[in-house]
């Protein structure tokens, strides 16, 4: 049997899970897999890949796309003809007795398309649908539940594994292509400017104490300290790692603060434009061609700054303590119910 090389990306376990489990299923057979963890590659390039091995990829979707640190992996591997298979984890969840699926969008197919344009003979490639750890958007899936999701994906990827292992193809990814396909463009958007938004909704609550766990194990190094406390830096891609991994569950999605930052201050500033220079809205005086392009960039751009200031304001004030409650305490995260997701420790 051919070595297994596993090259997986991973925020909260359920990557680096599935590519344990098919580990697992090489070992079974008596194979050898090696794990290689893509965020401690990225800073340190390994050399090419044994060129008899089979090569797999496991990472998360994000915004109907794989992670932009997997993209980037990708585009800077070395080109080869390995035989290849990938393995993108959606959201996942159960609705009363039915498992619910995710959606991939690009993330199964521009990583397809980069790596046979490097020249590797693509075996397989599949998603699964793990259980969603967007938390940020829903609370955490009960325990039961995530066990019942864990059992359904193991046996999927036993399915798998038992044909890649076998020399076999796998192209069940091919029957999501035409939604994928549908979704092709928010994943663009996403790229291009949803995810630099959702970098800056993080905050860490009074409870911090300052232990910096956050800031050493993000995978793409964007936790910093500033203005005293953590900060989230524009790089961040939204992997929640850190949110579900603090050990003193302090980092929170400021879902009140960003609605006001991000419709309340915008719109003030849009209002406040309005009055003093109406000749940047249509609108109210008919400015067409080159004159309203430049307004709509302008008034884009002025939304934009005060995102941008209020987001530095937030983090200053985050030391004062009323101000901490503040925010804290609008944040849906905060409360009991919202609960918090991780497939098992993410270890690189
Ligand atoms: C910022 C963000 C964006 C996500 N976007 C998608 C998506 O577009 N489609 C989907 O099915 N799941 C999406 N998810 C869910 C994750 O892909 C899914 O829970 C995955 O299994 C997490 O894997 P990990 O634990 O290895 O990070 C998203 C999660 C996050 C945090």
């Amino acid at each position: 049997m051919p070595s297994f090389q596993l090259h997986w990306f991973s925020g909260t376990g359920n990557a680096h899970k599935a590519a344990q489990w098919i580990a697992e299923e090489v070992a079974s057979r008596g194979g050898e897999a090696l794990l290689i963890s893509i965020a401690d590659e990225i800073k340190m390039p390994g050399s090419p890949a044994d060129p008899e091995a089979v090569l797999g990829f496991c990472y998360p979707t994000h915004g109907f796309n794989a992670p932009p640190l997997v993209l980037k992996y990708l585009w800077n591997f070395p080109r080869g003809r390995n035989a290849v298979f990938l393995l993108n984890t959606r959201a996942g969840l159960k609705l009363s007795k039915l498992h619910v699926p995710g959606l991939g969008g690009l993330a199964l197919w521009l990583p397809f398309l980069l790596l046979w344009l490097k020249g590797y003979r693509v075996r397989g490639f599949r998603p699964l649908d793990m259980p969603s750890n967007w938390i940020s958007l829903h609370p955490g899936v009960r325990a039961r539940v995530v066990a019942s999701i864990h059992r359904h994906c193991r046996e999927t990827l036993r399915r798998f594994s038992t044909r890649i292992l076998g020399g076999k193809r796998v192209l069940n990814g091919l029957l999501w292509l035409p939604l994928d396909l549908a979704v092709s463009p928010i994943a663009v958007l996403y790229y291009l400017i949803g995810r630099f938004m959702l970098a800056k909704t993080f905050m860490a609550s009074y409870r911090c104490n300052d232990c910096g766990k956050c800031i050493r194990e993000c995978p793409v190094q964007a936790v910093v300290r500033r203005y005293g406390r953590p900060y989230w830096k524009f790089r961040c891609e939204s992997c929640m790692h850190c949110m579900n991994h603090c050990p003193e569950r302090a980092i929170e999605t400021a879902h009140g603060f960003v609605f006001l930052m991000w419709w309340g201050g915008a719109s003030l500033a849009s209002l406040a434009l309005m009055e003093f220079f109406p000749f940047l809205y249509p609108g109210s005086t008919e400015v067409t061609g080159l004159a309203g392009y430049a307004g709509t960039a302008l008034r884009i751009g002025i939304r934009l700054l005060v995102v941008y200031l209020a987001y530095h304001l937030m983090h200053f004030l985050l030391r004062y303590r009323w101000f901490n409650y503040l925010v804290t305490y609008t944040s849906l995260t905060k409360f009991g119910f919202w609960r918090r997701y991780r497939a098992g420790q993410v270890k690189s």
